[in-house]
């Protein structure tokens, strides 16, 4: 489904990416690991579309896809919540999801309907595959953290992804949140037949959520294999888990 091949990032002098590879198969889940500064967020917004690369190719559904704008990107079917927070606080969950569904339909202005009535079905049916639907009617800043990580995701969902994209999905989430949110991952990808690429600091719960492993360090690809062979390998050990795996 998507191909990177050879992706350079360079900041001013600094080079963020220096030849990252990474391919991942549709209904797959596959994660990217690596150290604080890695280049995992850089990545992932060269994939959609929020930076340039300087070098190397993307296909998505083998078509290039590295000159599209983040908005094109998203058409395509390309989707990602970000590594921070971003919701409309104020906002009740429901119109959070409703607003990026009539965004993602180009309805926002639409003045022969009321706004409220609109979507309501699709707004109901993400909520309901997130298991948000109990919160609709919240305001979303008035949810805990990790429902609002889900509600990110359920707003991601609603540009209608084939390819969902999570920055540290579980990142400041309690172990039970964290749960939560792996075991609506794997829903997501074997009920709705979503792919993910996902990246996170939790190896335990990478190892037990991946098909495959992508090991990036310092802006470059070690390996990418499943979470056994990765385990296995002996760069991946002594580059970054240290050898105490
Ligand atoms: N806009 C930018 N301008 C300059 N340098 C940047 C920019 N974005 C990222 N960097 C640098 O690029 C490197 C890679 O950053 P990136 O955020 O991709 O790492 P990461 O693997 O996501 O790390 P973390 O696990 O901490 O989220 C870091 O050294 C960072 O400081
Ligand atoms: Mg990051």
């Amino acid at each position: 489904m998507l191909r990177v091949e050879g992706i350079c990032k360079t900041f001013d002098r600094f080079q963020a990416l220096g030849g990252a590879d990474l391919h991942v198969g549709a209904g797959k889940i596959v994660a990217v690991i690596g150290p604080n500064g890695a280049g995992k967020s850089t990545m992932f917004k060269v994939i959609t579309g929020h930076l340039k690369p300087d070098a190397g190719r993307i296909l998505f559904l083998g078509e290039p896809i590295s000159s599209l704008s983040p908005h094109e990107v998203c058409r395509k079917g390309i989707s990602m919540a970000f590594q921070i927070v971003n919701i409309f606080p104020r906002m009740s969950v429901f119109e959070n999801v409703q607003a990026a569904v009539l965004s993602h339909r180009g309805q926002a202005s639409n003045i022969f309907s009321s706004a409220a009535k609109m979507a309501v079905r699709e707004t109901m049916e993400i909520l309901e595959s997130v298991r948000l639907e109990k919160r609709a009617a919240s305001i979303a800043g008035t949810l805990s953290y990790g429902d609002q990580k889900v509600l990110e995701i359920a707003i991601a969902l609603s540009t209608e992804p084939k390819l969902l994209i999570l920055d540290e999905p579980t990142a400041g989430m309690s172990s039970e949140e964290a749960a939560v949110c792996t075991g609506l991952i794997r829903k997501l990808t074997a009920e709705h037949g979503l792919t993910v690429l996902f990246c996170e600091h939790n190896i335990e719960l990478v190892l037990s959520l991946s098909d495959e492993i992508m090991v990036l360090q310092a802006g470059r690809t070690l390996i990418q294999d499943s979470p056994e062979a990765v385990q296995q390998s002996p760069a991946v050990r002594e580059a970054y888990l240290g050898g105490a795996a």
